[in-house]
């Protein structure tokens, strides 16, 4: 036997019923996503490395330690994304939209970041995002988040609750950088060596650093909520009114700074209060205002939101798959053939109905010992008696209780209850 070719590190396989329940989670946002009116985009997982290092900023952590960069076969730089944001803004310049026109965007897929691997945190992790692009004001950001909320409602995620916070404007951020500058100075001796070189080129990200001696350090920096000029200041009410309208919970938090440069004004995270341990924020966002142009576009607004799917599959229950309605249990060539007839006459009706197609002649024990595991909610079984007879034995799995139906009845009260009308199934209906 030769050896057995392992999984990467922080990669996973998606299974029953894990994958069940990311199904659930991808059907509940496009469900939702599509009552606020926005649509569906693909984009690829592989972009230009240039688009995340101008989009998320040289200083991220995103862009200094985690990105899965490679040389392609002529030389070129390319990126495995780390988040959809920046490929939105890209495919909305690319699809010709740069001369501001409003979009609303929702898009699901895998993302790649080289973290650590720990619960709730992978290399390759699946987010479904949703982007507002165009719209400048308030009221697009409470409406994101109202949105992003009745998704969380409609899956009933438990114990979960909202932070949101400004970080102004590039108006207001030269008062509060030399503010908080003066600060870090401060604290110097206690940064870490990225931290200290950010000093000079980025020091906000010094507030974002996952060193512990740094988040000590800067537990009592500044806030640029404290700093937000006069039309901040109005945007931000402007979204505590409308969420207030949507009735929608939050609790004002200064001190959420993200991970990504691109933001200003709005920002919000949902955070789970139990069940993630350290990686607890479920869904993060904000305003965007500067993004596209920082890409080449026209100066465009945008705002929006990822969720990272395993992070929310880890807090709702997981239902299960549906069990089958029927099992189909046959005896005998001739009444395996009318079994395989009945499985598909069921499933077009639109009925789960399982059967061991593999013609193996199987006994009727060994039959009935799968029809149980399946936990199907009855059995059809068809022998060489109900095959002369025209007949259906069913039998309720969970009682024992068992009766025979006469089989063209059987299949019209189905194609009547499911609405199909009048379809020959073989089965000589009239
Ligand atoms: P982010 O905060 O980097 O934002 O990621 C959003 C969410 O993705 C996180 O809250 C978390 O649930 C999930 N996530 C992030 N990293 C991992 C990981 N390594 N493993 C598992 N889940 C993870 C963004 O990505 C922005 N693009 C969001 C955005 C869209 N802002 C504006 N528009």
């Amino acid at each position: 036997m030769s050896d057995r070719i392992k999984l990467i590190k922080g990669f996973q396989d998606v299974l029953p019923p894990q994958s069940l329940a990311f199904a659930r989670i991808e059907q509940a946002a496009q469900e939702v996503f599509a009552t606020y009116g926005f649509q569906e985009v693909r984009l690829p997982v592989l972009e230009h490395t240039e688009l995340f290092a101008r989009g998320i900023g040289l200083g991220t952590d995103i862009v200094e330690k985690e990105m899965y960069t490679f040389l392609d076969r002529k030389g070129r730089s390319l990126t495995l994304r780390p988040e959809g944001t920046a490929g939105a803004v890209r495919a909305y310049l690319e699809a010709g939209f740069g001369k501001g026109e409003a979009v609303k965007w929702f898009y699901s897929g895998p993302m790649f970041r080289y973290e650590r691997p720990q619960k709730g945190r992978y290399r390759q992790f699946y987010q479904i995002g949703a982007e507002a692009i165009g719209y400048p004001g308030p009221g697009t950001d409470a409406e994101i988040i109202a949105m992003l909320d009745r998704f969380f409602q409609r899956l009933q995620v438990p114990g979960i609750r909202l932070e949101l916070n400004s970080l102004g404007c590039p108006g207001c951020r030269p008062a509060y950088r030399e503010v908080l500058l003066k600060f870090l100075d401060s604290k110097k001796a206690a940064l870490c060596e990225d931290c200290n070189r950010r000093l000079n080129t980025n020091p906000l990200r010094v507030l974002d650093c996952k060193v512990e001696g740094c988040k000590q350090a800067v537990a009592e920096a500044p806030a640029v909520f404290d700093f937000l000029d006069d039309e901040c200041q109005r945007h931000f009410a402007g979204v505590t009114k409308d969420l207030d309208i949507y009735g929608v919970s939050y609790t004002v938090n200064p001190r959420i700074v993200r991970g990504l440069d691109y933001y200003t004004r709005t920002v919000f995270e949902y955070i789970a209060t139990d069940g993630l341990g350290s990686q607890n924020a479920v869904a993060a966002g904000g305003r965007y205002d500067g993004l596209i142009e920082e890409l080449g576009g026209p100066p465009t607004p945008g705002i929006g939101f990822a969720l990272g799917v395993e992070r929310v599959a880890l807090l709702i229950e997981e239902k299960g798959e549906e069990k089958p309605e029927y099992y189909i249990v046959a005896l005998g060539a001739g009444a395996c053939e009318e079994g395989i007839r009945l499985l598909g006459a069921l499933r077009f009706i639109g009925l789960k109905v399982e059967m061991l197609t593999d013609g193996l002649d199987r006994s009727m024990k060994s039959q009935m010992k799968a029809a149980s595991k399946s936990r199907a909610k009855e059995v059809i079984i068809i022998g060489s008696e109900e095959l002369t007879q025209g007949q259906y034995t069913i039998k309720t799995l969970e009682s024992g209780e068992q009766n025979t139906v006469n089989k063209i009845d059987f299949i019209k009260q189905k194609m009547i209850a499911f609405h199909v009308n009048n379809i020959d199934f073989g089965f000589k209906i009239s």
